[in-house]
C-alpha cells in the first residue's frame, strides 16, 4: 500500500486507478475517525460512532444524555469540529462541547448550546474557566439556523489568547491578561469532551419551558473533527472588526456590563479595553 508499489503497477492503467482510489480511502479516512481520537463515555449507547467512523451522534431521552471525549490531551493549538444541534423542539436540552483538564484548579474553554422551543433561537453561551474559577460567561445568538445544517465551532488556543469562532467568525477573545494578576489556562493539558444532556431545570427561560419527552430521542451530530497543536497559531488583529461585529449584533449577555453580579466591583479583565 505504499507510493512504490503503486509505480511498480503504473504500466497497468488498471491497477494505477485502483492505487489512486486506495490512496484517497486512507487520506480521506485519515481526516476525521471518530474510533480513532474520541471515546464515547457516557450513555449505554445513546453515543455513536457511525459508518467509517466519518460522523458521531449523541442522544439524549428520558432516561440518559450521552458523551464523548477526545483520547488525546492538548496544550494549545486550534480545533475546530462540526456541529448540527437538535433540531425542533429542543427546549431543555444542552449540547456542550468544551476543553477541559482535569483535578480541582481545574482550566476550561466552554461552548455550550440551550436549546428552545421550535422556531426560536438557541443561546450560545460560552465561558472560560482558569485555575478553577470561572464565572465568565459571555451569551450570543447565532445568525444561522444552527439545527439545520452542520457548522464549524473552533477554539484558538495559545498561550496568549483564546478565541472562539463560529464559521470562521471570531465571537469571543479573552486575551492572557496575568500581567493585571488574571489566570490564563496556560499549564494543564485539556481534553476535548461533548455531552447531550437534560437541563431543563434552568436551560431555557431560565427553567421556564420544560422537555418535551414525547419529542424524543434528541439528537445531536458531529463531523470534521481537526487539530493543530502548538502554540504558533496565526490570530490577526484584523480580526477585530469582526468581533466587534459580533458583540453589535449577536452578543445578548457579558458578564462585565452585569453589575449586579459584582457588587465589589467588575475583575479586572472586564476593565481592559474591549471586555465591553
Ligand atoms: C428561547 O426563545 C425565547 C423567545 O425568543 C428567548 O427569550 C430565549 O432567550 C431563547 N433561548 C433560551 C435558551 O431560552
Amino acid at each position: 500500500m505504499t507510493s512504490s508499489s503503486c509505480l511498480y503497477t503504473r504500466t497497468t492503467s488498471l491497477l494505477l486507478i485502483f492505487c489512486i482510489q486506495l490512496f484517497l480511502i486512507v487520506y480521506a479516512a485519515g481526516n476525521t475517525n471518530f474510533y480513532n481520537d474520541f471515546d464515547i463515555t457516557w450513555g449505554g449507547g445513546r453515543g455513536k460512532i457511525i459508518g467509517a467512523g466519518d460522523i458521531l451522534t449523541l442522544s439524549l431521552d428520558r432516561v440518559s444524555g450521552s458523551g464523548f471525549q477526545s483520547k488525546k490531551e492538548y496544550l494549545f493549538g486550534r480545533i475546530d469540529m462540526q456541529l448540527k444541534l437538535v433540531p425542533g423542539n429542543s427546549a431543555g436540552t444542552v449540547t456542550a462541547y468544551y476543553l477541559s483538564s482535569q483535578g480541582a484548579n481545574h482550566d476550561e474553554i466552554d461552548f455550550e448550546f440551550l436549546g428552545n422551543v421550535s422556531g426560536e433561537p438557541y443561546t450560545l453561551h460560552t465561558n472560560v474557566y482558569a485555575q478553577g474559577k470561572g464565572d465568565r460567561e459571555q451569551q450570543f445568538r447565532m445568525w444561522f439556523d444552527p439545527t439545520s445544517n452542520f457548522h464549524t465551532y473552533s477554539i484558538i488556543w495559545t498561550p496568549q489568547t483564546i478565541v472562539f469562532l463560529v464559521d470562521e467568525t471570531p465571537i469571543r477573545e479573552f486575551k492572557n491578561m496575568e500581567a493585571i494578576g488574571v489566570p490564563f489556562p496556560k499549564h494543564q493539558p485539556m481534553r476535548l469532551y461533548s455531552s447531550l444532556w437534560n437541563a431543563d431545570e434552568w436551560a431555557t427561560r431560565g427553567g421556564l419551558v420544560k422537555t418535551d419527552w414525547t419529542k424524543a430521542p434528541f439528537t445531536a451530530s458531529y463531523r470534521n473533527f481537526n487539530v493543530k497543536t502548538g502554540a504558533l497559531l496565526q490570530w490577526g488583529m484584523t480580526h477585530s472588526q469582526k468581533l466587534k461585529w459580533v458583540k453589535d449584533n449577536h452578543m445578548i449577555y457579558n458578564y462585565c456590563n452585569d453589575a449586579k453580579r459584582f457588587p465589589q466591583g467588575f475583575p479586572p479583565e472586564c476593565r481592559v479595553t474591549g471586555s465591553h
